[in-house]
């Protein structure tokens, strides 16, 4: 695939960055930390935002205002349980931050690139490199053998094919799959196939995972087990994660926790 989709030089923030211990309110962003306040007490300066959003209005058609003025800010680490009713616009925040739909108007700034404002290859680049998602229904290519589907974000970057799959085995023995990597999605169980799909969103090892409802095909014990996995994975590779869900338990991972109603984001209990 191409090697222009993957820039040389962006920089990476370290897993396990301490900031992910810290969550600091929305806004802080332009305080400037002492870095000898910062857990750790390393020199580093504190890490931007993963995530933020401003003033986000969408509506489809003249009738259905669905975002009216969403602001959300994320940090490196960070949690954040997206709560809902159904059809109040929690799938669209999460397409517009990827760059999958434009805001009519409103701010997105994906590690500090303003996904909003970009043409359709910009925002496909910037989502490749800095995007993990997770969906309900899984989405996994089902042709394609478990260590293919893992290595496509790999080799949508630009990874050579010979070091994409080794990187795509290890990611699948992370998820405890490392036996069945020559497998097809059809031969595995929900559960099993929502581990795949988590390997393939975190393989590329990008700032922000975004899941939409990750347990809603599971049943409880399964998904129990998958939401586990999903903290583990995210809080070992440090990155954000924003994630949908109807479910209190799954919230509870989380946090933060927001809710969002026709009148915008509000802190949930
Ligand atoms: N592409 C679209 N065109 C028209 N209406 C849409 C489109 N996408 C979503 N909607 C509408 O926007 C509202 C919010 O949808 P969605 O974001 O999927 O809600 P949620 O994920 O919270 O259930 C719904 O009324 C839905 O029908
Ligand atoms: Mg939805």
């Amino acid at each position: 695939m191409n090697d222009a989709a993957r820039p040389e030089g962006v920089p990476r923030r370290p897993a396990g960055d301490p900031s992910a211990e810290s969550p600091r309110a929305a806004g802080a962003a332009s305080v400037a930390d002492p870095a000898a306040g910062r857990p750790g007490g390393d020199a580093a300066p504190p890490a931007p935002p993963t995530l933020e959003v401003t003033d986000l209005h969408k509506r489809f058609g003249p009738e259905r205002e669905v975002l009216a003025g969403i602001g959300l800010t994320m940090f490196p680490g960070e949690r954040v349980a997206l709560l809902g009713e159904s059809g109040v616009g929690k799938s669209t925040l999460l397409n517009l931050v990827a760059g999958l739909e434009r805001p009519d108007s409103g701010t997105i700034r994906l590690a500090g690139q303003p996904i909003h404002a970009m043409d359709e290859d910009a925002a496909a680049r910037l989502r490749a490199r800095e995007i993990g998602f997770v969906f309900q229904a899984f989405h996994l290519l089902p042709h394609l053998r478990l260590w293919q589907n893992v290595a496509i974000p790999l080799l949508l970057a630009g990874v050579p094919a010979a070091e994409a799959r080794p990187r795509a085995e290890a990611m699948l023995e992370r998820v405890g799959l490392g036996d069945r990597s020559l497998s097809m999605p059809r031969e595995l169980s929900g559960g099993e196939q929502q581990r795949v799909a988590l390997a393939r969103a975190l393989v590329h090892r990008p700032r922000l995972i975004l899941a939409d409802e990750p347990t809603g095909n599971l049943d409880p014990r399964t998904g129990a087990a998958a939401l586990a996995l999903i903290d583990e994975q995210v809080r070992a590779h440090g990155a954000a994660l924003l994630m949908v869900t109807h479910s209190l338990q799954a919230a509870a991972i989380a946090e933060r926790r927001l809710r969002l109603t026709p009148a915008g984001l509000e802190t949930a209990a």
